[in-house]
């Protein structure tokens, strides 16, 4: 059919217009997305073999000056316990992961202002030295350029900034008006200037968004190329404006994974973690459509429930300690193996 054809002209390395999107995104059938997937999964196997590289995530402060309408830890939101984890216990955390296996380390939290740029750099620096074979991905949110300059001369390899929407009358439906598209989409390019890989993204089924929509996103990544793309499912969380929207599609994200792959072949494409709590077994079939991430929590197990974006995350319970272990027999039913190994972008 139609839909396979674009597929296909998308696998030719040839470039799909915004109409040619919304036909794929609007008019695909199971077979399609099993077809997507089967090509996807072919590419990351031909650049990537069977190797899942896993990010060891520190959610170190849950504390945030924006107010994100879709978000479990935007400053409105009065029933959520706040923390901060202090520099030792961020490096604590990385030390146990580097003992797991871990090779990147993900320092992740809200636009906490408290930490000021010199001590996010004596962190990331004093983590590059007492690991060099280990990257540093940071996932600060929006900063000064003198901020990510310094950080990036500290010795950080890698940013994260999913840009949510590249529909700019999208993003404000998801923002408060205190927030703007073009400063997000600013940010990405001095990252990308600055030498980061850097990671771009979005939430598949969040309030307002069409097939338009993610039309532009697809654009969007052609454009930019990241290094990375964040693609999860839009999840309600019960304490925010969004509480009673619907959860993104399951099989929509799955596609988009696909889609993703085909058309940046290497990049690095985690099965995210809202990809695992809105399937049971969401992260190993994101591996079979075409992730080769796996991003799993290094957070002290006492913090894990108060990182909440969304209801039910998965991995906040004490039964999950060890992510590492779980992931590994998980990766095997599934005929993959956890790599120890930076994982770059080739
Ligand atoms: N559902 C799914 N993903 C979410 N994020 C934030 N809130 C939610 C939610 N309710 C995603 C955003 C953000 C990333 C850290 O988590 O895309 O960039
Ligand atoms: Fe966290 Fe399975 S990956 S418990």
């Amino acid at each position: 059919g139609r839909v396979r054809e674009l597929i296909d002209r998308l696998g030719e390395n040839k470039h799909l217009d915004k109409a040619e999107w919304v036909e794929v995104l609007s008019g695909f059938t199971d077979e399609d997305r099993e077809y997507a997937a089967s090509l996807a999964r072919e590419i990351s196997l031909a650049h990537y073999g069977n190797k899942i590289f896993i990010r060891g995530i520190v959610e170190f402060s849950n504390i945030c000056k924006n107010d994100c309408l879709y978000c479990g830890i935007r400053r409105s939101n009065q029933n959520a316990q706040r923390y901060r984890l202090t520099a030792e216990e961020i490096c604590e955390c990385c030390d146990e992961g580097y003992e797991l296996g871990f090779r990147t380390f993900v320092l992740q939290s809200g636009e906490d202002k408290s930490y000021s740029t010199e001590m996010l750099c004596g962190i990331v620096s004093k983590l590059k030295e007492k690991h060099p074979d280990c990257a540093v991905t940071l996932s600060l949110g929006e900063l000064e350029y003198e901020d990510y300059k310094a950080l990036r001369e500290a010795g950080a390899d890698r940013y994260l900034l999913r840009h949510e929407t590249a529909n700019k009358a999208h993003y404000e439906k998801l923002h408060p008006a205190e927030m703007s598209w073009e400063h997000r989409m600013k940010c990405l390019e001095q990252l990308k200037e600055l030498g980061y890989q850097t990671g771009a993204g979005i939430m598949v089924g969040s309030p307002y968004q069409t097939v338009e929509c993610i039309a532009e996103d697809m654009l969007f990544f052609e454009k930019f190329k990241p290094e990375m793309i964040g693609i999860g499912p839009f999840l309600p969380h019960k304490d925010t404006p969004f509480k009673d929207e619907p959860k993104g599609s399951y099989e929509l994200t799955l596609f988009l994974l696909s889609l993703c792959r085909i058309l940046l072949p290497r990049v690095l494409l985690p099965a995210t973690t809202a990809l695992g709590t809105i399937h049971p077994l969401g992260r190993e079939e994101g591996v079979k459509a075409g992730a080769n991430v796996i991003m799993p929590n290094l957070s002290p197990t006492a913090v894990r429930k108060k990182y909440m974006l969304y209801d039910n995350k998965i991995c906040t319970g004490d039964e999950s300690a060890q992510c590492r272990g779980c992931l590994e027999q998980r990766m095997k039913s599934i005929g993959y193996e956890v790599a120890v190994t930076r994982g770059d972008f080739k």
